[in-house]
């Protein structure tokens, strides 16, 4: 009989007890074991819950069980998550977690101590909510270069912009939604900024290269300056925004970053709305792969989470596989200022722009698609045009 316990009881962590428990039947039968959760940490005591007899307090109830061996964390925040999850791969227990700010800031370290002590570090839930995306990542495109991660990473923003897009709704009203369907981090800063999905990039671009940045040194912006005439230009040129998280992985180096992008109607990626994530991946030997799904939600990130613990059940007599990550150094980063797309410049005057591809005028406002520049051209032109310019979006 395993023994598992869940570090934390909110959103995620309470799915994770209800996909153990719904599911456990046909999941003890595809293992050819059972488990039972143990014990369930929580700062709040859960009286209503079936699961009430099973919360503690004290973590070191859990730290110091033996019978023990697979943690769930699922608290958010790096502290005292990152402290726990190192206490329990310490003390040889495999931790499982879907806390994308502890993998993108500690990975390194974490998988480290993992490898040592002969347990796994698994973070399946971290990217895409429920998506398959990390596993399939490391074993069914191992045997490729990833050259190139493009994809819309948090959900939170995306069900904002399609309610903004479709039904006019507010910024506010959109994320009060999003807050009560159980998608926004406790501070939606996270979301709306372009943390959260900073925090993603790094964990996907380390997959593919073994290199992770830290989340807090990329380019990020989130969706908070957009306005409903961006929204309608980008219409009028036959494109959708999108929160993108994206990465490189070229000779010059990796390069990493989130910003809203113009992303035309022909790209895949423009017609995932609502919560669903989807990422774009470039691979030297596959071409291009698309992953899909619900990207933030209660049992969707659940899901994710549970298919960790399976993992973890049922190869917990084989040697346990290693993620070896090493922290990116300057000189594995490409120069950001010679990152090159095309872009749309938003302008209030009639401008002269070069290799200019596609002009409208709506609103009384211009818009330009350019062809590819790097952020080096797109500052200068900014600068000599700053009375001009309204908002300047990258294209992918
Ligand atoms: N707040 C996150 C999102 C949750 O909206 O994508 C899933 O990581």
């Amino acid at each position: 009989m395993v023994k598992i316990a869940i570090l934390g009881f909110g959103v995620v962590g309470s799915g994770t007890a209800e996909v153990l428990t719904e599911n456990k039947k046909i999941i003890e039968e595809r293992l050819g074991c059972e488990y039972s959760i143990k014990y369930i940490l929580d700062l709040r005591d859960f009286p209503d819950s079936p699961f009430a007899e099973l919360v503690t307090h004290d973590f070191n109830d859990i730290l110091n069980d033996d019978e023990v061996t697979v943690v769930a964390e699922m608290m958010g925040g790096s502290h005292p998550a990152y402290d726990f999850s190192k206490a329990c791969l310490e003390a040889g227990k495999h931790v499982i977690t879907s806390n994308k700010e502890v993998v993108s800031n500690f990975g390194v370290e974490l998988c480290s101590i993992a490898a040592a002590h002969g347990v796994r570090y698994l973070f399946e839930a971290s990217v895409g909510g429920g998506i398959p995306v990390i596993r399939p990542m490391i074993n069914d495109l191992a045997s490729n270069k990833i050259t190139k991660i493009c994809g819309i990473l948090n959900g939170t923003t995306n069900y904002i912009l399609t309610k903004m897009r479709d039904e006019g709704a507010s910024f506010a009203d959109a994320l009060a939604e999003a807050q009560k369907l159980g998608y926004a981090e406790a501070n939606p800063s996270a979301d709306v900024d372009g943390i959260d999905a900073a925090r993603k990039i790094v964990i996907l671009a380390a997959l593919a290269s073994g290199k992770l940045i830290s989340p807090k040194s990329i380019y990020t912006e989130g969706i908070t300056a957009i306005s409903l005439l961006d929204t309608k230009i980008a219409e009028a040129i036959g494109c959708s925004i999108k929160l993108i998280g994206q990465a490189r992985i070229t000779a010059d180096g990796l390069c990493a970053l989130v910003s809203p992008c113009m992303v035309p109607k022909s790209n895949p990626l423009s017609r995932i709305d609502d919560v669903f994530n989807g990422i774009l991946i470039d691979a030297n030997m596959v071409g291009e792969v698309m992953f899909y799904g619900p990207g933030a939600g209660k049992l969707p990130t659940a899901s994710a989470v549970v298919a960790d613990i399976i993992d973890v059940i049922a190869h917990r007599d084989a040697e346990q596989k290693v993620i070896a990550w090493e922290e990116a150094k300057d000189c594995d980063l490409a120069d950001f200022s010679e990152f090159s797309c095309k872009r749309v410049f938003i302008t209030s005057a009639k401008l002269e722009l070069p290799c200019v591809k596609q002009f409208v005028t709506l609103d009384g406002a211009f818009a330009y698609l350019t062809d590819e520049m790097t952020e080096t051209e797109v500052e200068k032109i900014k600068t000599s045009n700053a009375d001009a310019i309204l908002s300047v979006f990258r294209v992918i």
